[in-house]
């Protein structure tokens, strides 16, 4: 019977998928991320066909060494990768995959829900009203900025990306452009959308700027002190990616100096560390790393990551090979 790893507890449709295939399914019993010292030595103990793994894993040239010749594929539970040296699992002859699609409607609704959130100081006046501060109305307090009919410039126009400006565009009524790596005449038709030939020209045109890019060696800092400069002082940046394609040092920087009007990330450039330079700012909003922590949504992921783990063992393609 062939043998599944989980790396840390996961819903249970995930689990059920794979155990209904007919494999044996050992999770880790301790609901922690595993150093890689620990994942190593689980992948020695047990011989393992299939990993099931998660963003928190990271998968070197010496985790696919000590998985080679036992293991098939590691089944990543994200859309990213970038916990993944691809190379490394080329190299050992190691299937890897990702989980995309299922994400996207969740990752796309967090990312307004921080829009909304920073624009209309949704944080800071829950924050004032729990103070007992509130007092009574007043036509200056807590005054917010409107989202509706403004422009969005998002960053990376793939899946996500893509649905944000769907919503921003057809939901309010929002002029969209974007910036990509490649360009989508048919997205823009269909969402009178502009295209930005560089970053710096859909930085210094946006209200809103939504980072939806992947983490490559060519987006690590895309945003710096030097393209905070570029933005308007009166604008957003919204971050539901991956951390270190903002420099959360000059972000600090540009916040405490009122360069950019306000920001609401989900994730950090060294997670779970946080610059402590952004705790305690007013013009910043923070969640966890949560934009695709649905119980509807982490269930399909879960299930998705098996699809992709039974496709493998059945000497199938998986659904969703990362090549
Ligand atoms: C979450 O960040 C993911 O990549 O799925």
């Amino acid at each position: 019977m062939a043998k599944i790893f989980v790396t840390r507890k996961i819903p249970e449709r995930g689990i059920e998928k794979l155990k209904s295939a007919g494999f044996e399914v050992e999770v880790n019993p301790e609901d922690k991320v595993l150093s890689k010292d620990e994942l190593m030595a689980w992948l020695k103990k047990g011989s393992y066909d299939a990993v099931l793994t998660l963003l928190t894993d990271k998968l070197d040239a010496d985790v696919f060494e000590a998985a080679k010749g036992s293991v098939k594929i590691f089944a990543n539970m994200a859309v990213g990768f970038d916990n993944v040296d691809l190379a490394a699992a080329k190299k050992a002859g190691i299937m890897v995959s990702n989980t995309p699609g299922v994400l996207t409607d969740t990752v796309a609704e967090h990312t307004f829900a921080l829009m909304l959130a920073i624009a209309h100081r949704v944080a800071e006046a829950d924050r004032f009203t729990k103070a007992g501060k509130y007092h009574g109305w007043e036509p200056m307090m807590l005054l917010g900025t409107d989202l509706s009919y403004k422009t969005v410039g998002i960053l990376g126009l793939g899946r996500i990306g893509s649905r944000v400006a769907y919503h921003a565009a057809k939901g309010f009524n929002a002029k969209v452009i974007y910036y990509d790596v490649k360009r989508n005449e048919e997205f823009e038709k269909e969402f009178g959308a502009m295209f930005c030939e560089t970053p710096e020209l859909l930085l210094a045109q946006s209200d809103f700027v939504s980072i939806h890019v992947p983490l490559l060696p060519t987006t690590r800092h895309l945003i710096d002190a030097n393209r905070l400069k570029m933005m308007k002082p009166s604008a957003y940046l919204i971050n539901t990616s991956r951390g270190p394609i903002v420099d959360e040092k000059a972000l600090v920087e540009a916040l405490k100096n009122n360069v950019i009007k306000g920001v609401a990330i989900d994730v950090f450039e060294n997670e779970p560390a946080i610059e402590p330079g952004l705790i305690g700012l007013e013009n910043i909003i923070l969640t966890p790393h949560i934009a695709s922590a649905t119980e509807e949504t982490r269930s399909k992921m879960a299930e998705l990551a098996a699809e992709n783990i039974i496709a493998a063992l059945f000497n199938q393609a998986p659904p969703n090979l990362v090549k």
